[in-house]
């Protein structure tokens, strides 16, 4: 009986001393992580002289490392963290993504993305509060949809992408000066954390591993914490990588619930490793005097070449255009990435210029170059500034223009390279024994949509892409739709001479008011996202020239009037599909063709169609009321009606095509 009682008392000790302990969680690994026993996933890993690295030179990869135990959230607990951290992004000119201090219930995220969301959200699960998320994110490049402030900025995250609260990267020296720092400049740099449960406050302090923590917090915010946490939640890094690359490390850390966490001694930090770079230079003082030797018998043979190499390699920079700088490549590392613009390189070409495929130097990364040639000097500036600033739109489902290059009579722009080629390709056999399910089709549907619509109204400015097709659809490696080309077309007019006579579009997708005024607008593209919709349903190009010409919206506008709609659809796509969603695309893509501009919905009503959100407009009403839009009940009326005023000349929807935007990007090709 005793020995029974005594033995209760000891459990009961120890229970209660393990809840001390779990409550009152405080550690610090300062001279690596190898005995951490972090809960990692990922390809995050513990390199062999204990640092704990998150992402490597890996693109669309995710990373997290957890802290194996959960900590104990209370209404009243409060907590301090400070850990040093690097970014080493895989070129100065292309960031990575960044990375996240984070508070989560959970140590796996597997449904979130890559890229932008740093592993931590996915599109539908952003701002949810049903996340209860916290994270300090350490961003090293501007995502607008997420209103980030710059590419270079710590900010206060809770549920969300959108910070709460961000700043610069930087702190504050003293009470005059504030020193910036740049997150991705490889150099390790210590963050503090603390959360005060009694005042509901949060801050967060950056500073050089050589400073003492900085007195004023970059960031503050007033919000009870205890609100948004489970309890318990665990507390981790998380970091991802997409087409943008970088390492992101974490040298040590410490932490404490309630109290001050130990300090950590850098100078006991597991060491980055070397760059290649570094290595050399410990090699040159023993290598130069030889050098010097070789150099002079070989300068009079360098002149030449030098000569040779400066008219190969010569570009043209104005003035105007330095505050540029970081948006220009050097035309050497275009040609070096492309090969010298081989022929095996080339991706595709179309009526104004040819797009290769590049590996930048360096880097590693991989883009697409495309070259256009412009003949007169005039509206350069206007267009460059116009190209600059269209590089900075970011959003999935776009293609990112990473930059361009002048040389005299030529110009250069450089994009994200889609791994998966063209739309098109797959939509109409050229890739045999590939066909797109349902799921990824309205899955791209869905993204080119809100793509657009971003052009459209999320953006700063309105963008009117003006050539919206499958052919300008590219696919990335998890198969996500992505526009490329936006806005282009009417940037080329600034260059062009003859850019005025130019209808930019292509036959099939025009709106038909676009033909007659030569004006495009959110509508007309409106008007190609319809035809767009049709074609990625069926299969079939909204004109088709056989013995018969075949014109795919009227096609589709016959099966719907005997109420046969879904007959539409691609054969291929066997059984797998929801009847309604593909009724709703295929009646969408109707309601966009119409002939009436403002009859046809925007790009926001649009996603809320695609998302179901809002349910289509009763269409028998709307295709039979002659006031309310162009779809009269009658024979010939309704082609023209829907706009098929085409002009029934030799094309195939494609071919004998006006468009200056042709095919910037057929990847694959
Ligand atoms: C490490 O963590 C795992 C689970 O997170 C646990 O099973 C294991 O016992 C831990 N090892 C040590 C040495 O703490
Ligand atoms: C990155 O890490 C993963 C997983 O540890 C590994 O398979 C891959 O080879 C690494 N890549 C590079 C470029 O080091
Ligand atoms: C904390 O939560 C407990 C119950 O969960 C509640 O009784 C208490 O009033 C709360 N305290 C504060 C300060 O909100
Ligand atoms: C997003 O993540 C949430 C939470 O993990 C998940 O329930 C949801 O299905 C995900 N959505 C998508 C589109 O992947
Ligand atoms: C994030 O913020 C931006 C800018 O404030 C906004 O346009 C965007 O809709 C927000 N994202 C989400 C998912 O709500
Ligand atoms: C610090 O960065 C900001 C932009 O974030 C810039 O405007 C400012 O000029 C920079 N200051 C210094 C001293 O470099």
């Amino acid at each position: 009986m005793l020995v029974k009682l005594i033995m209760a008392l000891v459990l009961l000790s120890v229970t209660t001393m393990v809840q001390v302990s779990i409550a009152d969680t405080s550690f610090i690994f300062n001279n690596g992580f190898q005995s951490a026993n972090l809960t990692m996933n990922g390809i995050s890993v513990i390199t062999s002289n204990g640092l704990l690295q998150l992402t490597n030179e890996t693109g669309f990869q995710k990373s997290h490392a957890f802290y194996p135990n959960p900590v104990v959230f209370t209404n009243t607990t409060s907590f301090s963290t400070t850990f040093v951290f690097a970014i080493r992004p895989q070129s100065q000119t292309l960031n990575g993504h960044g990375m996240a201090f984070v508070i989560s219930p959970t140590k796996s995220f597997p449904n979130a993305l890559i890229g932008q969301y740093l592993g931590l959200f996915n599109m539908s699960n952003n701002r949810d509060p049903k996340n209860h998320v916290f994270a300090v994110e350490f961003d090293t490049l501007q995502n607008f949809e997420f209103g980030d402030i710059n590419g270079n900025h710590v900010g206060i995250d809770i549920n969300s992408l959108n910070s709460t609260k961000s700043a610069p990267a930087g702190y504050y020296a003293n009470r005059f000066h504030f020193q910036n720092l740049s997150l991705n400049s490889g150099v390790p740099m210590q963050v503090w954390v603390d959360y005060d449960g009694s005042k509901k406050q949060i801050s967060a302090t950056l500073g050089s591993i050589n400073v003492n923590k900085p007195e004023t917090p970059l960031l503050t915010l007033s919000q009870d914490l205890s609100e948004i946490l489970t309890n318990p939640s665990y507390v981790g890094f998380s970091s991802s990588n997409g087409e943008r690359i970088a390492s992101h490390y974490v040298l040590g850390w410490s932490f404490k619930v309630n109290g001050e966490p130990q300090k950590l001694d850098t100078s006991k930090l597991p060491k980055l490793p070397r760059l290649r770079g570094n290595e050399q230079s410990r090699i040159l003082p023993i290598v130069l005097p030889l050098l010097s030797l070789c150099a002079i018998a070989l300068a009079g043979l360098s002149i030449v070449h030098y000569i040779n190499w400066k008219k190969k390699f010569s570009e043209i920079v104005e003035v105007w255009e330095q505050e540029y700088g970081p948006h220009r490549f050097k035309y050497k590392d275009l040609y070096i990435a492309t090969k010298g613009f081989k022929e095996k390189e080339l991706l595709g070409s179309g009526g104004f210029g040819s797009v290769y495929k590049g590996l930048m130097p360096g880097s590693k990364i991989e883009v697409a170059v495309k070259k256009v040639s412009h003949g007169s000097r005039q509206g350069m500036r206007e267009f460059i500034a116009e190209i600059v600033s269209i590089g900075r739109l970011r959003h999935r489902n776009l293609v990112s223009l990473l930059g361009y290059c002048r040389r005299k009579g030529e110009l250069l722009l450089v994009y994200d390279f889609m791994p998966n080629g063209s739309l098109d390709k797959y939509l109409f056999n050229q890739k045999p024994g590939v066909t797109l399910n349902w799921m990824q089709r309205f899955r791209i549907i869905k993204g080119v949509a809100s793509g657009l619509c971003y052009l459209h109204q999320d953006w700063e400015q309105v963008v009117v892409h003006r050539d919206i097709k499958a052919s300008n659809v590219l696919l990335d490696s998890e198969f996500n739709g992505r526009l490329g080309d936006f806005g282009l077309a009417r940037l080329y007019d600034h260059g062009s001479d003859h850019a005025t006579t130019h209808v930019v579009g292509t036959m099939g997708y025009m709106a038909p008011e676009n033909t007659r005024t030569r004006r495009a607008t959110t509508k007309s593209d409106v008007f190609s996202f319809g035809a767009f919709m049709l074609e990625v349903v069926c299969s079939r190009r909204p004109i088709e020239q056989g013995r018969e010409e075949f014109i795919l919206v009227d096609w589709v506008y016959g099966l719907w009037k005997k109420g046969e709609i879904i007959e539409a659809k691609d054969e291929n796509l066997g059984t797998e599909y929801k009847t309604e969603e593909v009724e709703l695309v295929l009646k969408l893509g109707l309601l966009c063709s119409n002939s009436k501009a403002e009859h046809r919905p925007n790009m926001r009503l649009v996603v809320q169609y695609l998302n179901m959100e809002v349910p289509l407009p009763d269409f028998p009403a709307l295709m039979s009321s002659p006031s309310c839009c162009g779809f009269k009940c009658g024979s010939n009326q309704d082609l023209e009606n829907f706009g098929m005023s085409f002009p029934s000349s030799g094309t195939d929807g494609y071919h004998s095509r006006t468009s200056i935007a042709e095919s910037v990007l057929s990847g694959g090709r």
